[in-house]
């Protein structure tokens, strides 16, 4: 069959696919499986070709010293030069690197009319003007290009789709070539995902380059914070007992600095996930409208409130299971037989504080229900949960229950702090202790929140959020032409 029977027939396969189905309904395997071709003997093309015998395809690869490399491809039909292996395919995977493509040149006359399917990825983002595909495309006009498979890593081809990402990014300006290499992306276990023509390219072959770009700030906003309420802490719990009293409080460094830290930070990160929908609701009422932009401040700031959350998660998760180990330290032991030392000493028979009781069980409740409900919203952040709530169940859990995680957490700080804060002994060189700061922005947004809440400003907002507008009104012109919006600022707004 000639490749373009082939195409002709893989294109109506398409059309007939259902949009909506179970896998294995769409994963339906083409038996009559054809020859392709790959150009280079290097790691990707080992895996590519192991991976595509696998699947049922003959391989045919071409290589410069075809001798030398034939046992590393023990599946394969054939290991010869790159002309013989390219005359005797329609379709071609270049694994060659991007800077090594202009020595192809010499194969131009054998790869007319055929498919080249570029593979490759680049060092660093953007670093060529165009991307690899349109550059391959300009050297070889005579041939189709498709972009796929540069986002699957030579391992993932190894070892089956099963380990790692799924997709396959695939990109062409012709689609019946396109539909080729989706069908076989399909056949080997992988999903295909069409990105449309070949200037899509670029955006493909800087996918595998970006290191989660969306944690950047995020993740220095943690560590910022992490490093700033570190230092005060050691400030106030290291170097006051010791300036002032010379005591050597040192082996607080490792643990109960870390742990009154992270507790810090995972609060303060929980209110930052809930302030920017509060800014936003402000920026609505005071534009009275939903439809001016956001400032791009804030834009970005609603668009990592995920990453936000999730980092608050983790800061709250180790805070936990530091808090757990609290008691097992040796320096709590001796702390512990001092105090029972000193109270036979001074003949006391019980020790019991039913205040101290009482404040340590329920900031411990709220504690544990605190990361519990942070737990909840890890969990529906997962794509495979995520997807199995509809919208609102997904908003009402994030938006409701996160709500209530802020307020549970600030339950837990203030009965941890208790009257800590009144109490001048707690403030060592004037600076208040670390929980009073840690407050600040929690209790900033709660009683935003709470505003934002009051009936007739919930209402106003409801009604802007539904695309109601302050500023616009209708005007009835007088002849009884129909009515038409102005744009003058007056509040009183009528109402059709
Ligand atoms: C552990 C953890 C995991 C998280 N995972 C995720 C996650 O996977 N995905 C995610 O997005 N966030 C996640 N977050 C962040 C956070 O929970 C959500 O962004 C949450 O929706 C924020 O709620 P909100 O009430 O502040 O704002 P929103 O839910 O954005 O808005 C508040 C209210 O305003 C309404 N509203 C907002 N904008 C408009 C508008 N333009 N038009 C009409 N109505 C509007 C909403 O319907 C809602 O009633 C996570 C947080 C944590 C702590
Ligand atoms: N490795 C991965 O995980 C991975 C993942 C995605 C995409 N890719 C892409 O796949 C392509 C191949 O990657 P790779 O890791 O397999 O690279 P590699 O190990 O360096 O192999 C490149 C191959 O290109 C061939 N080649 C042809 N002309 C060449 C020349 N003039 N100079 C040097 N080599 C020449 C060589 O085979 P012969 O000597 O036999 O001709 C060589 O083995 C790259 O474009 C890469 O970006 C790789
Ligand atoms: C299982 C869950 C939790 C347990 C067991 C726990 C336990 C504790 C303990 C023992 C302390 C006192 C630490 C000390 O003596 O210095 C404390 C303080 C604190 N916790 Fe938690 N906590 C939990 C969850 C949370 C959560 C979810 C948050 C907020 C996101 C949080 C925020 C705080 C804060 C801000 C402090 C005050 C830190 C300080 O200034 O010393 N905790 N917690």
């Amino acid at each position: 069959m000639d490749i373009r029977q082939h195409m002709q027939k893989m294109a109506k396969k398409e059309m007939i696919k259902p949009l909506l189905g179970n896998e294995s309904e769409i994963h339906h395997c083409d038996l009559q499986k054809i020859d392709v071709g790959i150009l280079g003997t290097g790691d990707f093309a080992r895996s590519l070709a192991a991976r595509l015998a696998c699947s049922g395809y003959g391989v045919v690869v071409g290589s410069r010293h075809p001798k030398r490399t034939a046992a590393l491809f023990p599946t394969v039909n054939e290991v010869t030069s790159q002309r013989e292996a390219v005359g005797k395919v329609n379709i071609i995977f270049v694994a060659v690197n991007h800077e090594h493509y202009s020595t192809l040149s010499d194969l131009k006359d054998v790869l007319t009319g055929k498919i080249l399917v570029d593979v490759s990825n680049n060092m660093e983002i953007n670093v060529y003007e165009e991307s690899n595909a349109e550059h391959l495309a300009s050297l070889f006009p005579e041939c189709t290009i498709v972009k796929a498979f540069n986002v699957i890593s030579a391992w993932a081809l190894q070892f089956g789709a099963r380990d790692g990402n799924k997709q396959v990014l695939i990109c062409s300006d012709s689609q019946e070539a396109k539909c080729v290499v989706t069908e076989m992306a399909r056949n080997m276990g992988f999903i295909p995902v069409d990105m449309g023509s070949l200037s899509t390219a670029k955006e493909i072959e800087n996918l595998p380059l970006r290191l989660f770009p969306a944690w950047k700030t995020p993740v220095l906003l943690a560590l910022g914070l992490f490093i700033g309420f570190y230092i005060y802490n050691f400030i106030i719990s290291v170097i006051h007992p010791y300036v002032v009293k010379g005591q050597n409080k040192f082996y607080k460094i490792p643990v109960e600095l870390v742990n009154v830290t992270l507790p810090c930070v995972a609060f303060v990160m929980l209110s930052l996930v809930y302030l920017p929908g509060v800014l936003a609701a402000i920026f609505q009422l005071r534009n009275g409208t939903k439809y001016k932009c956001f400032p791009c401040w804030l834009d970005q700031w609603l668009q990592q409130r995920k990453q936000l959350g999730l980092l608050s998660f983790f800061c709250a998760t180790l805070h936990a299971i530091y808090s757990l180990s609290l008691p097992m330290r040796r320096s709590a032991r001796y702390r512990l037989l001092s105090e029972a030392f000193n109270q036979v000493k001074n003949e006391r028979e019980n020790a019991w504080v039913e205040e101290e009781v009482w404040r340590m069980e329920i900031y411990l409740f709220f504690g544990i229900l605190g990361i519990g409900m942070l737990s909840l919203l890890a969990v529906t952040s997962l794509p495979s949960v995520a997807g199995s709530l509809n919208w609102r169940e997904f908003s009402f859990i994030q938006s409701r229950f996160g709500s209530a995680a802020l307020v549970i957490s600030t339950l837990h700080t203030l009965t941890f702090g208790w009257s800590k804060a009144f109490d001048s002994a707690q403030y060592k060189f004037y600076l208040p202790p670390p929980f009073t700061i840690a407050l600040i922005v929690p209790c900033m947004v709660l009683v935003a929140k709470v505003y934002l809440f009051l009936p007739f400003v919930n209402r106003k907002l409801t009604r802007i959020r539904r695309g109601w507008e302050a500023n616009r009104q209708v005007k009835f012109c007088e002849d009884g032409d129909a009515s038409q919006f102005s744009n003058d600022h007056a509040e009183n707004t009528s109402v059709v």
